[in-house]
């Protein structure tokens, strides 16, 4: 069985995040959606680790073949623990090119068993980010077509609870 990871922040999963879950999903017979509760982390995002994880189960519930899980320290050790040998990351521009190669060739290092795999997002999800999502709901902009329902959901009561403000 072929089985990769996809690890990220998701603070909080995006469409973006959900096309290349969904693209993964059709490569790979089995893909875990990781997302991470290190420290330096803790305070960066929005929502806790618990909030980030109800919203992955939610928004890719329709998926048979992913589950959800979460991880401390690196993603190549929890990769090595699990016996996993594939990285999924998905690729928006140029931009996230540099970056993503570096972590991929770091993950290696650590790791020499560990192929990162990328995938690239549709281009009408090219310019979506959790961190702009989270911007404009805060200015009170429509992010229907950003983020998933369950994501949505969740920043609204954000806002409500006037954890996310200007
Ligand atoms: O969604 P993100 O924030 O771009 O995801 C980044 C993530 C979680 C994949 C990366 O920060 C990560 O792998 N962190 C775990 C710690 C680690 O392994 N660091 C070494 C590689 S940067």
């Amino acid at each position: 069985m072929q089985a990769a990871i996809y690890p990220g922040s998701f603070d909080p999963l995006t469409f973006g995040h959900l096309d290349i879950v969904m693209r993964a999903a059709k490569i790979f017979d089995h893909v875990t959606i990781a997302t991470l509760h290190n420290r330096e982390k803790r305070g960066r995002n929005l929502f806790t680790l618990e909030e980030r994880l109800e919203i992955i189960i939610e928004a890719t519930a329709h998926i048979p073949n992913v589950s959800v899980e979460s991880f401390a320290g690196l993603t190549a050790e929890y990769a090595r623990a699990k016996g996993v040998r594939v990285l999924v990351r998905g690729l928006r521009a140029v931009s996230d090119y540099e970056y993503e190669l570096q972590v991929a060739h770091l993950n290696r290092n650590l790791n020499k068993n560990l192929e990162t795999v990328f995938i690239m997002a549709a281009t009408r999800y090219s310019y979506v980010s959790s961190t702009m999502a989270k911007e404009i709901a805060t200015y009170g902009g429509d992010i229907s077509k950003l983020v998933p329902p369950a994501s949505l959901k969740a920043i609204k009561k954000k806002l409500e609870t006037h954890q996310l403000q200007p």
